[in-house]
């Protein structure tokens, strides 16, 4: 088949993969090709067992694969085949050297625009996906024109918002497409051939075109966003809980103005996942770099918050069970970042797990979909950790059961048979507010949930 036009997008994790997916299934007369470094995982893309879980991801590979998308390792082939390229690399936060442990790491990023360069042949555009900081296009044009050919290539950033968890959802009707370019000649003609592409699914009125610089800022300030009003319902559940102030009535009641929105108002141990904390770090290097010291501080607060949140949550944990952990067994329920996915980076259960290991307690783990992960991420913690699939077992001859995922499977346990399985007295500390924490008092549980009175037997 010929097809109309050959996308190519290089990094095949959970934002590369699941958008072109989008965009096979979409534009049946568009190639598609997803290259990555890492051949395990695109083996696994071209298998049965997909390197990424999102619920709906797996029928439109099943529907695309072979027929419009395609995965590969070859990734100088495709660059010089392809002709409109999506960079959808890592950019985490650097561990090293000056900005360590703030600014991005942009060194798979650049990598990635020199192998362009070195393999191009024809004129490309080059499509910024992945999150960088403000600025990073200017980087990339000045690495791609710094060849001895007369290749162009035109630099559009159009960062991602999907979620994980919702990913095909919020692919296939997202609130906004963005799409920052220059404002020249050839660069409105790049972003129309974008806009060509999304337009296939996507409502003209949400496809957003602005300057570059506005986009690449846009998906740092969106992400630092949301990250703060967990932050900020979180830093009241606090209050909530010395204050006798029940959080989901306070939050209830905020968040019906609807100035305010009630999106993003749940309270529970804090944000995970790679993006909030890498994103907001990056934030505030931007800001320190700027000379924005204030600015720079307002947005470090919403990490600090969230750090102090789940040391709130383990101190209230250690209190409740008459100060000592050692010898304890302790369920942790979930350990992915969020539910409906297997990802498990920056997810607070980790740190939540390293805080029990310290007290010595011991920690069983279950999870629907992160075991593999939750194993990888504690392969070198020392202490005692079991990894259960089955919640009931998991949790038979524990002391305590700790919520840290909103999976919503554990909303549907039967903490009846769970409780007679427990040690006695037996503890829940719903780090979510998920369950239905009055029906497990009364089953004799002493309950613990985030910014509510605790509902205790004693
Ligand atoms: N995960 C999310 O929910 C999300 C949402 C929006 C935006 N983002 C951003 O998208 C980017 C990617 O995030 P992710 O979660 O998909 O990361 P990921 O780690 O899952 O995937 C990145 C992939 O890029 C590959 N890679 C790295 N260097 C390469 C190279 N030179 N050539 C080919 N492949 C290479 C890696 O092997 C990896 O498979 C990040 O900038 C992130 O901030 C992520």
């Amino acid at each position: 088949m010929k097809f109309r036009k050959k996308i190519l997008c290089i990094g095949a994790g959970y934002v590369g993969a699941p958008s072109n997916v989008m965009i096979a299934y979409k534009c049946p007369d568009y190639k598609v090709t997803v290259v990555d470094i890492n051949a395990q995982r695109i083996a696994a893309w071209n298998s049965d067992h997909l390197p990424v879980y999102e619920p709906g991801l797996e029928e439109l590979v099943l529907q695309t694969r072979g027929r419009n998308l395609f995965f590969s390792t070859d990734i100088e082939k495709q660059i010089a085949e392809n002709d409109i390229i999506f960079v959808c690399v890592n950019t985490p936060t650097k561990t090293f050297g000056a900005g360590a442990g703030m600014a991005a790491d942009l060194q798979y990023w650049e990598k990635t625009a020199r192998q362009i360069l070195e393999n191009s042949k024809s004129p490309k555009i080059v499509i910024e996906k992945s999150t960088l900081p403000i600025k990073t296009a200017l980087a990339m044009e000045r690495i791609l024109s710094s060849g001895k050919g007369d290749i162009t290539f035109d630099v559009l950033s159009n960062p991602e918002f999907m979620a994980e968890g919702t990913a095909i959802n919020d692919l296939e009707n997202p609130d906004r497409v963005l799409i920052g370019s220059h404002e020249t000649e050839s660069g409105v003609a790049a972003r129309a051939q974008l806009v060509e592409i999304y337009s296939r699914w996507v409502s003209p009125e949400k496809i957003i075109t602005s300057n570059i610089w506005s986009a690449e800022l846009s998906k740092l300030v969106a992400n630092a966003f949301l990250a703060q009003r967990v932050s900020s319902i979180n830093s009241i559940s606090a209050l909530c809980e010395k204050a006798d102030a029940d959080i989901s009535e306070v939050a209830r009641a905020v968040g019906t103005d609807t100035r305010i929105g009630a999106k993003f108002l749940k309270a529970g141990i804090g944000f995970g996942g790679s993006c909030f904390k890498k994103d907001i770090l990056n934030l505030v290097y931007l800001c320190h770099s700027y000379g924005l010291p204030e600015v720079a501080a307002y947005w470090e607060s919403v990490v600090k918050i969230n750090e102090y949140q789940q040391e709130r949550f383990i101190a209230n944990v250690l209190r409740s069970m008459f100060n000592t952990l050692a010898g304890k067994k302790i369920c942790l329920l979930g350990f992915s970042f969020k539910a409906d996915t297997a990802d498990t980076r920056e997810s607070p259960a980790i740190n939540i797990t390293r805080m029990l290991l310290a007290e010595h307690a011991e920690v069983i783990i279950t999870d629907p979909k992160a075991l593999g992960n939750a194993a990888i991420d504690l392969a070198n913690d020392k202490g005692k950790i079991s990894f259960i699939e089955d919640p009931y077992q998991a949790a038979a001859g524990c002391h305590a059961l700790a919520m840290m995922t909103d999976w919503d499977l554990y909303r549907k346990l039967d903490y009846r048979k769970i409780y007679k399985s427990m040690v006695k007295p037996a503890f829940i500390f719903d780090g979510r507010n998920i369950i239905d924490q009055q029906k497990c008092f009364e089953i004799g549980f002493n309950v613990f949930p985030i910014g509510k009175p605790a509902l205790t037997h004693f």
